[in-house]
């Protein structure tokens, strides 16, 4: 359980908006509603949480890899957020570009007028990316990116004359966003469960996986590991009717960190070829420097045909996504219809690009990219030792990006009952042990499965890394006490 924030509060509706007080000498403020401290959980507050049956820590304030909530605790912050903060809490350099931008103007609509943020950024931009990729139509999250990069392949498909490639081919486990079709690309069956009437069919091939592949990754002719898979399936579904085929080079949460064989992305490539079907490489949370290099695709020697990016992009100071595009695809659209069909209010956002560019420019300037990789290998390096505790089957990963996967039983690879919700007991755990984590489910069968990601900001240091390893070992004690004890 977490520290309970303060006396879990009653009727909500009706009451006066809280106002802010001083607590208990406390510098943070808290929120104080007619004389009783409300938590920040549902329905205490007017905020309609992600998640509905527990506790927040009110944050007041980041720095570096730091969190503070409003009692003082403080958490180191492993995973950027959601794979977001690459850059640390509140830099500087990227608040002034943001609060410059605001000054000279706030919003323009990107269907009347350009300006120079998004010009600038899709120059540097474009300067990092693999092979022809050199246009760049901006967004906000990764979802509308992934949205959006699936419908470019579509239209791109219908002004190319090929109207009947329309299929989506993607990988399970994959996650690729909420938004309708990009919940329909992701293999992630509880999330879409209430869901299933509205979303559209996606052909599935297993996701290079080697800790539960029967060849562990070993095997350069195993159909999965080896990419061939994907053949297969454009066959079999026939490729005039396969418009992309859709992967994460590098595995994010759904298969924590795991990294295909080196030859993967090569074979895609020459497949999509084979069968003119648009490879699209989801980097919204594996690029940006994450893995080590700008592009995790870039370590593969293979070039997407389309590319999209988020999280990382402007380092979470303010929503931003991108679909990269070559002038081949975007020619096609330019000589046909004149548009893409994807036109949304908030795309091309100028404070957003600004804080895109002042991310992308301290990556460059600080050579950040590089030092992800060299800490990247501290990091797996220091992470080994956790293979240790009893319950750590796997870790693995490139770069600052990480995962350990937990099991039942470490020699058969058996996971813990869903039940036991162990993924979920180690999150909170952690949280009280001042680490934050992301947790992922169900991808050993769909059902079970239990792992933590690790994608700490590109600052962190190593004595931070060591801290990390305490903090998740004290964490693991408390989770399996907690689940042991739930078990009885
Ligand atoms: C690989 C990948 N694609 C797409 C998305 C969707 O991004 P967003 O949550 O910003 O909509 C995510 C989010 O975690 C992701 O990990």
């Amino acid at each position: 359980m977490l520290r309970p924030y303060g006396i879990p509060c009653i009727a909500l509706a009706r009451r006066a908006p809280p106002r802010i007080v001083a607590f208990r000498g406390s510098i943070w403020p808290v929120r104080k509603t007619g004389g009783g401290v409300t938590a920040y959980r549902f329905p205490d507050s007017n905020v309609f949480y992600r998640k509905l049956g527990r506790s927040y820590p009110r944050i007041v304030r980041g720095e570096g890899c730091w969190l503070y909530d409003e009692q003082g605790k403080d958490y180191l912050d492993a995973v950027g957020g959601a794979y977001v903060a690459n850059l640390g809490h509140s830099n500087p350099d990227v608040a002034d570009a943001l609060a410059r931008q605001a000054r000279e103007f706030g919003y323009l609509s990107a269907t009347a007028f350009t300006h120079g943020p998004v010009e600038e950024l899709a120059r540097e931009l474009a300067a990092s990316l693999p092979g022809d990729l050199d246009k760049l139509y901006f967004l906000s999250s990764g979802s509308e990116a992934v949205e959006a990069a699936l419908k470019l392949a579509r239209q791109y498909w219908v002004e190319a004359g090929k109207p009947g490639k329309h299929r989506i081919i993607a990988l399970a486990p994959s996650y690729h966003g909420n938004t309708l079709l990009a919940l329909s690309a992701s293999a992630r069956e509880q999330y879409k469960l209430p869901f299933r009437e509205w979303l559209v069919d996606v052909t599935r091939i297993p996701a290079s996986y080697a800790y539960r592949c029967e060849c562990r990754g070993a095997d350069a002719a195993c159909p999965t590991c080896s990419g061939t898979a994907l053949e297969a399936a454009i066959r079999r579904a026939g490729a005039d009717t396969v418009a992309a085929f859709i992967a994460e080079p590098v595995g994010g949460s759904s298969t924590g960190a795991s990294t295909p064989r080196p030859e993967y992305f090569r074979t895609i490539r020459e497949i999509c070829d084979r069968y003119q079907v648009l490879f699209v490489a989801d980097e919204i949370l594996c690029g940006a420097g994450r893995t080590g290099t700008w592009w995790a695709v870039d370590q593969y020697g293979a070039t997407p045909d389309l590319m999209t990016m988020g999280k990382g992009i402007s380092g979470g100071y303010a929503p931003l996504s991108a679909v990269a595009a070559p002038e081949r695809i975007v020619d096609v659209i330019a000589q046909g219809s004149g548009s893409f069909l994807h036109a949304q209010t908030f795309s091309f956002h100028p404070v957003a690009c600004a804080a895109g560019l002042a991310a992308v420019r301290l990556l460059k300037r600080d050579r950040l990219v590089e030092r992800c990789a060299r800490l990247g290998r501290v990091l797996h390096e220091r992470l080994a030792a956790l293979t240790r505790l009893p319950h750590v089957g796997d870790v693995r990963g490139r770069g600052l990006l990480a995962g350990i996967e937990f099991v039942e039983d470490k020699t058969s690879r058996a996971p813990f009952p869903r039940a036991a919700r162990f993924a979920e007991a180690f999150t909170e755990a952690a949280l009280q042990a001042g680490l934050v984590v992301w947790p992922n489910v169900g991808h050993a069968d769909g059902v079970s499965g239990d792992l933590v990601v690790v994608a700490p900001p590109f600052i962190i240091t190593e004595q931070e890394i060591d801290q990390i390893v305490t903090r998740f070992t004290t964490a693991h004690t408390a989770a399996v006490s907690a689940v042991n004890a739930g078990a009885r």
